[in-house]
């Protein structure tokens, strides 16, 4: 176990009346871009922890973490509470493998994200490495109403640095919306849909997929790619497909 260190809240940053940004600072050894460091508060006289993905690069002294209000969710019903100078306990070690140098080489890089777990993904997308090694990289926010396609300023600004190099898709699964594909992921490239909006093939020979946020849009995105021949990445036997599920099914 990591020992516990004191953060103190910076800014507690509502989207929507789920969902929110926590900015913390904290003097925590370095992390890797998509690794998540635990969170804790004492509640109740017991300390409850979670696990959050950095939403900042490393580079970044504010520690960034964006969450949703999870119905009867213990932890994340106190964290909205938070107000700045308010201390949030941070496990001193992140961990994780949700991080680029588990991904092989490829032209195209996929970023497939649900929910919250765009986080993760903005924080790859701050350093450069993943620019030095992807030709292509389109990122994918799938959300069920157009209100949670949060962070547009930053994806704005990445889109304006990286022209040639980044997409933004978005889905909105529940409401109709000019610019996003209606529906799921995996129907959408089961049907081409994605590749169409994203003008590039998603194949085994061309591209790596990291998909990230609810379980059951990963295990179901991971059934499509593995039906068109991409395999799950493992250490001794490089795929394709490298994931991370935000909880259990
Ligand atoms: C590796 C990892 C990284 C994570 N990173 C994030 C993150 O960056 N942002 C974040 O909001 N959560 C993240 N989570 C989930 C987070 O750890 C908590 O489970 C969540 O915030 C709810 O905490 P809770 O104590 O309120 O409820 P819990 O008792 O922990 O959860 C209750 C239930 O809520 C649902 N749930 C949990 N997390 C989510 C979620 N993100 N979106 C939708 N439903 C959820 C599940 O059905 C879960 O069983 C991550 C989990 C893991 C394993
Ligand atoms: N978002 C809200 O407004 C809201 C409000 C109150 C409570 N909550 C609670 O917060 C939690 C999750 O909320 P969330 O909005 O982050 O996420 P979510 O339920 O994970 O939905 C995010 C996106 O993932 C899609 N999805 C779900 N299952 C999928 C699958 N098997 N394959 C592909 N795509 C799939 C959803 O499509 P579908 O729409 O088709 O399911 C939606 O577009 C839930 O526990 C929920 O009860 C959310």
């Amino acid at each position: 176990m990591s020992a516990w260190i004191e953060g103190t809240v910076v800014r507690l940053r509502p989207w929507t009346d789920e969902l929110y940004s926590l900015q913390l600072k904290a003097d925590i050894p370095s992390f890797t871009a998509g690794q998540f460091a635990r969170l804790a508060l004492d509640i109740d006289g017991e300390r409850v922890a979670r696990p959050y993905s950095f939403v900042n690069s490393p580079d970044n002294p504010v520690l960034e973490f964006y969450f949703i209000l999870v119905p009867n969710g213990p932890l994340t019903h106190e964290l909205v509470r938070l107000q700045p100078g308010d201390t949030v306990y941070i496990a001193s070690r992140a961990a994780g493998f949700f991080i680029l140098s588990e991904v092989p080489d490829a032209e195209v890089l996929w970023m497939l994200s649900t929910g919250t777990a765009i986080g993760p993904f903005l924080s790859i997308l701050g350093e450069d490495a993943v620019w030095e090694r992807f030709k292509n990289i389109v990122l994918v926010h799938a959300v069920r109403t157009a209100a949670e396609l949060t962070y547009q300023d930053e994806i704005n600004d990445l889109l304006e640095k990286h022209p040639e190099q980044l997409q933004m898709i978005p889905f909105v699964s529940r409401e109709d919306t000019p610019l996003a594909i209606r529906g799921r992921v995996p129907d959408a490239i089961q049907d081409g849909r994605l590749e169409a909006r994203a003008g590039i093939p998603l194949n085994a020979e061309n591209s790596q997929v990291m998909i990230c946020g609810n379980p059951a849009m990963v295990r179901d995105t991971t059934r499509v790619l593995e039906a068109r021949g991409l395999k799950k990445n493992k250490r001794r036997d490089p795929g394709h497909i490298t994931t991370e599920q935000y909880w259990k099914d």
